[in-house]
């Protein structure tokens, strides 16, 4: 592909952006392409994005069966590696929505066969509760068969996670939308650690004390919703929550750079330490956000004035997995320390 590359078009080498290296020895790209569509960007736009993105030199998609597109972004993904990129290039994660706890093989291998893959990078588990909710549904929607995390089906899920390693077609298994004590379980009792926990990280959401968990115990932290996740559907709004790329610290360190907002948070991430997934399907905007990741990083200074405008703003609060009245969204984080009893 980089023989046949047009030398105008804009680019950034894949050699140049920075790599994690998992506890497998194995090594990840340090920012992906988000490919959820908020429920307003089209399975065929994201898809698009997934082949200009690919064509600028982004290596790492993140992907999920909820998002509604692995078909489509499996066409991409078939298109880049004709286009001459290799697989082993090509780092693919999905994730196992809340309705296939139970059934986790076949549903990997629904994305397999939809992403037009043999192999996932990495495979999560989405959420930590098992709940049915259908798409687009309202946040005071309630599941009537909503369940609190239960740690022993947690780990039933898990083993078929493990499986998914044995098998081959997962390389590496992990952790989403998790909290320390939840975790801290199942380190005790997986037989194949996570490699990766995905959560929610921007300057306005910074989590320290889970990210240091995290990294204490050799997971990588992959970063959602990196920028404030401006384009997010109204069902994850509230009022109380703040923009990232409207805080005056990150617009003036901007300035000072002769960039977006969103970049800073881009820099910001990848120099913390964790993997941020921008989602965009403007191709001036994905482009920015890998180069953010590859050149001119802040100073010390700088990376310093941000980790004090953390607010910790949840800004996905999953109020639609909440199991009985008189809950807020908080006990789905146990912000207590300790699971939140069912
Ligand atoms: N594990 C989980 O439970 C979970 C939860 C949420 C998200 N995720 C993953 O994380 C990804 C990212 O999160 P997200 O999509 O919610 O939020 P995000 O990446 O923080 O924000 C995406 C929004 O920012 C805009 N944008 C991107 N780059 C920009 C730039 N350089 N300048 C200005 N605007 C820019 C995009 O619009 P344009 O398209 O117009 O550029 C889009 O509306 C998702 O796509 C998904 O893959 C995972």
């Amino acid at each position: 592909m980089d023989a046949e590359r047009n030398t105008d078009s804009p680019w950034v080498d894949p050699a140049t952006i920075p790599q994690r290296k998992l506890y497998t020895g194995a090594t990840m790209p340090a920012v992906g392409l988000g490919t959820f569509g908020s429920d307003h960007v089209t399975p065929a736009q994201v898809a698009e994005a997934v082949k200009g993105a690919a064509a600028v030199g982004y290596r790492h998609f993140d992907c999920a069966s909820v998002y509604g597109n692995e078909r489509d972004v499996g066409a991409s993904l078939e298109a880049i590696q004709e286009g001459g990129v290799r697989r082993e290039d090509l780092w693919v994660t999905s994730k196992v929505w809340n309705d296939r706890h139970n059934d986790v093989v076949a549903s990997c291998r629904q994305s397999l066969a939809d992403l037009r893959l043999n192999y996932l990078d990495l495979y999560l588990v989405h959420w930590p509760f098992p709940n049915f909710h259908p798409p687009h549904c309202d946040v005071t929607s309630r599941s009537p068969d909503a369940k609190p995390y239960i740690h022993a089906d947690y780990m039933k899920t898990w083993r078929q996670m493990e499986e998914l390693v044995d098998m081959g077609l997962a390389r590496h298994i992990g952790t989403s939308n998790m909290t320390i004590p939840k975790l801290k379980l199942v380190l005790c009792d997986a037989r194949i650690k996570p490699a990766v926990n995905e959560m929610e990280l921007h300057p306005h959401f910074q989590q320290p004390e889970f990210f240091q968990f995290v990294v204490e115990n050799g997971i990588q932290p992959i970063g959602y919703c990196p920028i404030g996740s401006p384009g997010r559907p109204e069902r994850d709004r509230t009022p109380e929550d703040t923009a990232p790329t409207e805080d005056p610290v990150i617009v003036e360190i901007a300035r000072r750079h002769g960039v977006h907002p969103a970049a800073i948070c881009i820099k910001w991430a990848v120099q913390r330490g964790q993997t941020p997934i921008p989602f965009s399907v403007n191709p001036r905007n994905y482009f920015a956000n890998l180069q953010a990741a590859a050149v001119d990083p802040l100073t010390e200074e700088e990376m310093g004035e941000i980790a004090k405008v953390d607010r910790n703003c949840r800004l996905i609060k999953g109020q639609v997995f909440l199991w009985k009245d008189g809950q807020t969204w908080e006990d789905l984080w146990d912000v207590n320390g300790e699971i939140t009893p069912p």
